[in-house]
């Protein structure tokens, strides 16, 4: 028994917010945060402000005297246009389905939607597996609700400037225990780009309906790909109606509305009771001007996302010609999001590069250590902004590493 007399008062909060990790990604981000001259591309959001024709809805509707407490779940507006939007896209959730409004939830952002999908499937004790590398902020969800996050690192495979990352399945497997309850998918991801394939989303679900897990399935860099079609393969494109998979979903990247906090989950109707009780408890409502703008940005939107993923195709392109010219560049060209995730032959410690880059070559990048064990060694930069200063961005590192 500790000497209650020498406890901080920090020691009297509970145990799983203090074993909760400060991101590395904020590490130097406070430490570079005022440096003249520095090109950011170390948090992951684009340089464009939200188009005045959402900003104008929300403020109608605060205009309007729409100021009130409303619906757990969302407005039905919102939802409908959700769920059409859906249905433009993704076609059916599942062979036979529908994209119901029923099937939607307002959040306050992915990652309210993220922290509601891991409160329904794991708690104490529990576990979840997350492929690594991975963006931090699934491990502090599940921390936080005081499951434990399991680590199954991906496997880099080929040529060091054109691999790929791939998730072995027989990693996935040796990582079970009786304990595992849910298995995180993040394609396209944050960091790597990595994108899962419709045989790779198929083998991910028949292990997850052989061991009874749930998937929790992160797409919202789903409008953000580079490969054949429109979009990113899709849990959609392959799951059955009872197939235990939970979707997080927001309007921060694709509409460029990373601060107003909004965004979606998508899971099946009969859970609607349980998840208007969880934001209830924890939020209580999205507010409803910040809905009136996102049915504004999924109604006319469509010219702004299509911008974005033209910019962030020819963006992704540069830097990796410029980084590959060094000759020393280990990389899998992403397939969508917007962050290339790459090592450079002779550096092995990515958060002494990236505080290095930070000093020397005035670019902010996020440490790949941030994102697990397996992304030692590599750093991530976010090319989500104008072209001028990810080309300068190459120019810069590309100099550095040859000094
Ligand atoms: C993979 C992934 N999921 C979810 C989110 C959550 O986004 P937000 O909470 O800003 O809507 C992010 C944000 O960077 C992300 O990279």
């Amino acid at each position: 028994m500790p000497d209650p007399t020498t406890l901080s008062i920090l020691d009297h909060v509970r145990p799983e917010v203090r074993a909760l990790p400060t991101s590395g990604i904020v590490e130097v981000f406070d430490y570079g945060r005022n440096r003249q001259g520095l090109i950011p591309l170390w948090v992951g959001e684009g340089d464009l402000s939200t188009p005045g024709f959402i900003c104008d809805a929300a403020a109608a509707a605060l205009a309007a005297g729409e100021t009130f407490y409303t619906y757990q779940a969302g407005i039905p507006d919102l939802r409908s246009a959700i769920a059409g939007y859906m249905e433009a896209h993704y076609g059916r959730p599942f062979d036979g389905g529908h994209f119901g409004p029923e099937r939607f939830f307002a959040t306050v952002g992915g990652m309210h939607a993220l922290q509601i999908a891991v409160r329904l499937v794991a708690g104490t004790g529990d576990e979840v597996l997350v492929p690594t590398p991975a963006w931090p902020n699934f491990g502090g969800a599940l921390v936080a609700a005081g499951a434990a996050p399991v680590e199954c690192p991906m496997r880099f495979e080929g040529e060091a400037d054109h691999g790929r990352w791939r998730i072995a399945v027989e990693d996935l497997e040796a990582a079970l225990t009786p304990r595992t309850r849910a298995l995180i998918v993040n394609s396209p991801s944050n960091p790597t780009g990595w994108t899962a394939t419709h045989g790779e989303l198929e083998g991910l679900l028949a292990f997850a309906r052989a061991n009874g897990l749930w998937i929790v399935a992160d797409e919202i860099y789903g409008r953000f790909f580079h490969g054949p079609g429109p979009r990113a393969p899709s849990f959609h494109d392959v799951m059955r109606a009872d197939d235990r998979v939970l979707f997080a979903q927001t309007f921060s990247k694709n509409w460029a509305m990373t601060g107003w906090r909004i965004g979606w989950l998508e899971a099946p109707p009969e859970l609607g009771p349980a998840i208007e009780n969880l934001v209830q408890y924890s939020t209580s409502g999205v507010p409803v001007a910040t809905q009136r703008a996102a049915v504004a940005a999924i109604a006319g939107g469509e010219d702004l996302i299509r911008t974005q993923v033209e910019r962030a195709r020819a963006n992704r392109d540069l830097l990796a010609a410029a980084l590959r010219g060094t000759g020393r560049l280990r990389c899998a060209l992403p397939d969508g999001a917007f962050y290339l995730f790459c090592g450079f032959d002779g550096v092995t410690d990515s958060r002494a590069l990236a505080l290095r880059l930070v000093d020397e070559a005035g670019v902010g990048v996020a440490p790949g250590s941030a994102f697990g064990a397996i992304g030692e060694g590599f750093v991530r930069l976010c090319y989500a902004r104008r072209t001028e200063d990810v080309v300068e961005v190459g120019r810069r590192i590309a100099a550095w590493l040859a000094r």
